[in-house]
């Protein structure tokens, strides 16, 4: 077997290294981690891009990208039970598919983790700054150069409060975290509960005004229901992140496959109640592209109390997204170092039970991002990036079928073929419907990456060094 291919067993892909994490989650408090991960600025901001690029038809985008992910969700789960590994995706495919798919899967995953803790982050600086502006705060310093700023300060404060939560424990952070999970699910429901009654079938029509297929509009948007799919598939993911609890997990074969697929169901079953109210409210054109939809919606029913209580509730809320993402990042790096792809001293474990310098150094680079990057199409990267990851979760699910049959998979999933090809086939259409520009930076992203490999990742693997002449 040569460099490229060489692949872990599907056990040690599991295991942790002499510095273990310790178990302290049960399926309740991961539950809440991708309930928390999953409902964030895709349902509370991107639903209305979505329908810039859909009208209606949004719907049809919501049920295409929540089927795609219920795919990916069954695979995550077959794989976490079988083989609980922080590294997720990139321990999954190490065991199936080999060191460079590995590498390449970690370095999609940096895409996916480290952009949404940016974007979110902004994107909550966005809700946050105005409050800030007007106590007398230099506006300067609320948003990045790409907006005519020096550097979004708000966005890095909140990457930093959070780093500094899941530094003072994992049982303290889900604690947080599953407090903050129920004020959104509250705010969604109270959404609901008063649009619903407005609904009205009239403003269902023109339902599919931009066609089905994705394609760039007279004005130079890419639009149609593919398009907005596209991108209305960041609202679904997150339950992933669950995975990289492995370690931390009392249960894992019993606790991963019932928080992922509880959380993915959970939160899908709310999107359609959002999306059908939203878009049976008012007429589409209202709110569409609008930085806040669901707000919006309430205000021109006449609900504005409830959308100051909207609005409110995602500033307060929304840190989970980042919460989830900042913590199954770390994770990821930390999987990472003990395989020898970062340098070993970052794997160290506090006396607290967390990875500090690992979570200190992932701080840094997604406070950089959010503080200085243009983010106004990160959202799409992010999702390109997380694309591949379920591309390669789907592969590994049949490759270790037939590699290790016999490996005990406490949860299995049925018609695997099925949710396999689902999730490979349904990833890639999203993939190419992505925007062209997103494809090419994605593309680069990975040449950059392979090309690092080649040149360091592959004489530092670990797995190289412990067995001679692999
Ligand atoms: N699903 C997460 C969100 O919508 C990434 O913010």
């Amino acid at each position: 077997m040569n460099d490229w291919t060489r692949r872990k067993p599907v056990i040690a892909a599991g295991g942790g290294g002499a510095d273990k994490l310790p178990p302290t989650l049960h399926w309740p408090q991961l539950m809440a981690m991708g309930v928390g991960a999953i409902i964030g600025t895709g349902i509370l901001t991107l639903i209305g891009v979505g329908v810039d690029r859909a009208g209606p038809a949004v719907l049809i985008a919501f049920a295409i990208a929540g089927a795609v992910c219920a795919c990916a969700a069954l695979a995550y789960a077959e794989l976490s039970s079988m083989m609980p590994a922080v590294g997720s995706a990139y321990s999954y495919s190490y065991a199936g598919l080999g060191e460079v798919f590995a590498w390449v899967v970690g370095w999609s995953l940096i895409l996916e983790y480290s952009l949404v803790v940016s974007t979110v982050a902004v994107g909550w600086s966005g809700y946050a700054s105005p409050l800030l502006v007007g106590a007398g705060f230099p506006e300067a310093l609320t948003r990045g150069p790409e907006l005519g700023g020096l550097i979004n300060l708000p966005a890095i404060a909140i990457i930093a409060v959070v780093a500094g939560l899941l530094l003072m424990g994992t049982r303290e952070s889900a604690r947080v975290n599953a407090a903050l999970v129920v004020v959104k699910i509250v705010t969604l429901l109270l959404f609901v509960g008063y649009t619903l009654p407005y609904f009205d079938a009239a403003n269902l029509d023109p339902f599919m005004p931009y066609g089905y297929a994705a394609h760039v509009d007279g004005d130079g948007v890419q639009r149609g229901v593919m398009a907005a799919a596209a991108i209305i598939f960041f609202a679904f993911y997150g339950f992933d992140a669950i995975s990289t609890a492995a370690e931390e997990t009392r249960r894992p074969a019993r606790d991963l496959p019932i928080a992922i697929i509880g959380s993915m169901v959970a939160c899908t079953l709310i999107y359609m109640l959002v999306a059908a109210a939203a878009v049976g409210a008012t007429p589409f054109a209202s709110f569409a592209d609008s930085p806040e939809p669901l707000a919006l919606i309430l205000r021109s029913i006449g609900q504005g109390g409830i959308a100051q209580i909207v609005a409110t509730a995602a500033v307060v809320a929304l840190p989970t997204v980042l919460l989830a993402f900042l913590y199954g990042q770390s994770r990821i790096f930390l999987a990472m170092a003990r395989d020898g792809f970062l340098p070993q001293r970052l794997a160290h474990i506090s006396r607290r039970g967390t990875p500090t310098r690992i979570t200190l150094l992932t701080a840094a680079i997604v406070a950089v991002l959010a503080g200085l990057l243009p983010i106004g199409k990160v959202a799409a990267l992010a999702n390109a990036g997380t694309l591949i990851a379920f591309m390669a979760v789907g592969v590994c699910l049949l490759v270790l079928r037939r590699r290790a049959p016999d490996v005990p998979r406490p949860f299995r999933v049925r018609a695997v073929w099925l949710v396999g090809l689902g999730t490979l086939g349904g990833c890639l259409y999203l993939f190419f419907s992505l925007p062209a520009d997103t494809l090419l930076w994605c593309l680069i992203w990975n040449l950059f990456g392979l090309a690092l490999y080649a040149v360091y990742g592959r004489f530092r693997s670990a797995l190289a060094r412990s067995v001679p002449g692999v």
